[in-house]
């Protein structure tokens, strides 16, 4: 992850997975840092973190991200006539 988060596991190695216009799947973190520098336990094997910035669960994908692309749709094909 970049500068303005991270993830780190004490069980071994972490890998982070874009989704196409989706969150990130992060697998094998214990901990995922956000902007602001919170720590957020993970308790899982595998989290989504948001990237879209609309999540009321942050730094957890809530699955909003998938309005916003339905939204982008309609708007374009208002766009197109
Ligand atoms: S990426 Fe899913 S809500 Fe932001």
């Amino acid at each position: 992850m970049g500068p303005a988060g991270g993830a780190v596991s004490g069980r071994g190695q972490v890998s982070v997975e874009q989704c196409p216009d989706g969150p990130l799947l992060v697998r094998g973190a214990d901990t995922v840092r956000d902007a602001a520098g919170e720590e957020h336990v993970v308790r899982r094997p595998v989290v989504a973190v948001c990237v879209c910035g609309c999540s009321a669960r942050a730094p957890w994908c809530d699955g909003t991200h998938k309005v916003r692309r339905v939204r982008r749709a309609e708007a374009q094909l208002e766009a197109d006539g």
